[in-house]
């Protein structure tokens, strides 16, 4: 079978689904499947609504036990599967291609246990990240990564996708921060490297294999995560700034004036901002700018970072170096300021049809590569916005209009100067046929080897990740 929706790509050799696998399944999981098209819409459709599955078998386990059945019964019947956590993701993993069997972790959803003095937290994978950081802040600690979609995503997700986000400048990536994994393998086989220790050199690391391999490799039923002390105090300022140029000598400036207690640096474009004011209907607190730096601190000593922060802004506008600017220290005017950023995703997609391009590129020529495809796109595209996380040398840039004037001219650009065609997305099914723009040869044909090897059959979330060209 080819797809009408992708023209070019073949379904894979699977068995389509028939009533008595409905009925086998179902009894796998004490009734808890959807079969309703109508309750099956938003499993089949993707969180930027531009990408449709067909899947005709939502199932929702609650057990590590229950989704080893399941997918040992579809892999003894060659049926493909898609798993699927808060279903955020931004480049079309989590939903199915053509049938591909929905397994949610939706309730999936408990605290195995949380160690109020290390700070390692132990859960199923379908927690939801907002309110993982609610629990352990209980205890005095804080998640590790914090992200715009933290309301939906599920932790198992973040951890396939090897979520980046907001905090990873302090924190770091995943990869550093869970301890261990259970997985179940295609063949119903559970793996278990649930480890709650910091040190553990006996022999390969293969839970880090399950970071950010998007569902293509086994489903993460359960995850020990390292939470770092919640800061007593944080303070967020928000500046306008004249140059890209300016916005890079403030991050040297802030890492210098800041140096432990900066936990974030965001930049938004005036293109950005007017995505969040105009559609959202949120205000800018501060003078219009052609770049706006959004800089976060977080410490123990309320008065001493308050007083470095001010200190630095009181410099920047001093000397010039920024046209406006504002400081909240209170909670409901932080959570204002993140908002203008934090909900810029959800403004775009108020804006009508939005290309969205991940990638990391050297911050040397991080905005030049936006120039380029503005003046590319002229007449094409309604807004062609930038913003990203400076702090880790990420930028994301949005489009509309025509992708043929974008692919492959953009990756090719990125691949040029050396950036990654995705810095925090995946590849999932939108970007996998551009896996060699940032990976050689060798590295692929070893990842190929390593889906063979764990997934025979290719059950696992299938037109994801490797490329099908
Ligand atoms: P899903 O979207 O359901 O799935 C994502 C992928 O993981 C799919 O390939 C799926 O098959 C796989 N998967 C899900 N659960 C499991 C599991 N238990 N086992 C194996 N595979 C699984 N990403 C960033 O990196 N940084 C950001 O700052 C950021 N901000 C965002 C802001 C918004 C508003 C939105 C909508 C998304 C944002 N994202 C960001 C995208 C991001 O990838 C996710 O939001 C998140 O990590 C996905 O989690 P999820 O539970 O929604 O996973
Ligand atoms: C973000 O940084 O806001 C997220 O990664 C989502 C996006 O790129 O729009
Ligand atoms: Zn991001």
């Amino acid at each position: 079978l080819t797809s009408r929706r992708y023209p070019g790509l073949q379904r894979g050799h699977f068995a389509s689904l028939t009533d008595a696998d409905a009925a086998n399944i179902e009894r796998l999981v004490s009734g808890r499947v959807l079969t309703d098209l109508s309750e099956l819409e938003g499993y089949n459709m993707d969180w930027m609504k531009t990408l449709r599955g067909s899947s005709k078998l939502v199932v929702r386990p609650k057990s590590t036990e229950e989704v080893a059945a399941v997918l040992r019964y579809c892999n003894d019947r060659r049926l493909a599967v898609v798993p699927q956590g808060g279903n955020t993701g931004l480049v079309g993993g989590s939903i199915p291609v053509f049938d591909e069997i929905i397994i949610s972790t939706q309730l999936m959803n408990n605290i195995i246990n949380m160690d109020d003095v290390s700070g390692i937290l132990v859960c199923q994978a379908g927690c939801v990240l907002g309110k993982l950081d609610d629990y352990v802040k209980e205890y005095g600690f804080t998640m590790p990564l914090d992200l715009g979609a933290k309301g939906s995503c599920h932790i198992g997700g973040n951890l396939a996708t090897n979520a980046g986000g907001l905090r990873l400048l302090r924190y770091g990536s995943l990869h550093g921060n869970v301890l261990g994994l259970e997985v179940v393998l295609p063949n119903g086989e559970i793996l278990d490297c649930l480890s709650t220790l910091r040190k553990d050199n006996t022999g390969y690391d293969l839970k880090q294999l399950f970071v950010g391999s998007e569902g293509t490799l086994g489903i993460i039923t359960a995850a020990s995560i390292l939470c770092p002390q919640q800061p007593n105090a944080v303070n967020v300022a928000l500046l306008g700034v004249p140059t890209f140029k300016g916005v890079m000598n403030i991050f040297k400036k802030a890492k210098v004036h800041l140096g432990e207690i900066l936990s974030a640096f965001e930049l938004m474009d005036r293109e950005s901002m007017e995505m969040v004011t105009e559609n959202l209907k949120l205000s800018n607190p501060i003078t219009s700018s052609r770049f706006y730096a959004l800089i976060e601190t977080s410490g123990s000593n309320k008065d001493h970072d308050e007083e470095k922060i001010s200190s630095l802004l009181e410099t920047l506008l001093n000397s010039g170096q920024i046209t406006d600017g504002t400081l909240a220290t209170d909670e409901s005017k932080i959570q204002a300021v993140w908002s203008l950023r934090e909900r810029l995703a959800e403004g775009l997609l108020c804006d009508g049809y939005c290309y969205k391009y991940d990638v990391s590129l050297p911050l040397s020529v991080w905005y030049d590569v936006v120039e380029e495809m503005r003046k590319r796109l002229e007449g094409a595209a309604t807004h062609v916005v930038a913003y990203g996380h400076v702090g880790d040398g990420k930028n994301h840039d949005s489009f509309q209009e025509t992708m043929d004037l974008i692919e492959p001219y953009f990756y090719d650009l990125v691949a040029k100067y050396k950036g990654c065609v995705s810095a925090e997305h995946g590849l999932g099914f939108r970007k996998k046929d551009f896996i060699y723009h940032s990976k050689s040869t060798s590295a692929v044909s070893l990842m190929k080897m390593v889906k063979n090897l764990i997934d025979p059959k290719g059950i696992m979330n299938p037109y994801k990740l490797l490329p099908t060209k």
